[in-house]
């Protein structure tokens, strides 16, 4: 049988651990949000599990679009420079749009997507990232309003984070073995 959770060095956030970060970030978004409508963006593929569970997390009324992005270049690194896969299909203009994401590293990704949203006259553009990874000696490019929490820099895998497509289906937050993408 192939590895799945043998490939995995240590468990950094259990379901419980997720369940209870989601939750508090449901409040926060559920707060701010009273009396709007926001178009919850959910960014493919990585964010997927997490914005299933973060829209019931909401108790407001709310609707929830899918794009898709690449970034140019090198697979491990973000380069900035981002193409659309699969754009929205809803109008934005006017709307209150909270983009969500499965992780923060330079912020080079996001950074593009909220000039490139902000563009289409939306109300607002927020972020929600699941995680953000302490990078020693970087900033990233934006920071997001709502942050689940931070992670070490490793490769971090689960909770519809991969590594070559894999292990999205890991119920909990690890970090992937590093002879796992070393071989
Ligand atoms: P930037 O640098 O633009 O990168 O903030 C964000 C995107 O890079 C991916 N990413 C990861 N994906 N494990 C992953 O599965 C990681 O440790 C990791 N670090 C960055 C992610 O797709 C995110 O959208
Ligand atoms: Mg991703």
């Amino acid at each position: 049988m192939e590895a799945l959770h043998s490939d995995v060095k240590e468990v950094l956030l259990s379901e419980e651990d997720i369940h209870q970060i989601v939750s508090r970030m449901g409040e926060q978004i559920t707060r701010d949000y009273a009396g709007k409508n926001p178009l919850v963006v959910a960014v493919l593929r990585g964010a997927v599990v997490f914005t299933a569970d973060l829209m019931r997390a909401i108790d407001c009324p709310m609707s929830v679009d899918f794009m898709a992005v690449s970034s140019y270049g090198e697979a491990a690194k973000s380069s900035g420079v981002v193409r659309i896969v699969k754009d929205l299909d809803t109008k934005i203009e006017g709307r209150d749009v909270l983009i969500v994401e499965d992780i923060l590293d330079s912020g080079l990704t996001l950074s593009y997507l909220i000039d490139l949203l902000k563009g289409r006259g939306p109300a607002s553009v927020e972020v929600a990232a699941f995680l953000v990874k302490d990078v020693t000696g970087k900033t990233p490019a934006i920071e997001p309003r709502y942050v689940g929490t931070h992670v070490p820099d490793e490769f971090i895998v689960g909770y519809g984070l991969d590594f070559a497509e894999r292990y999205r289906n890991l119920p909990y937050i690890g970090i992937l073995k590093p002879e796992v993408y070393q071989k």
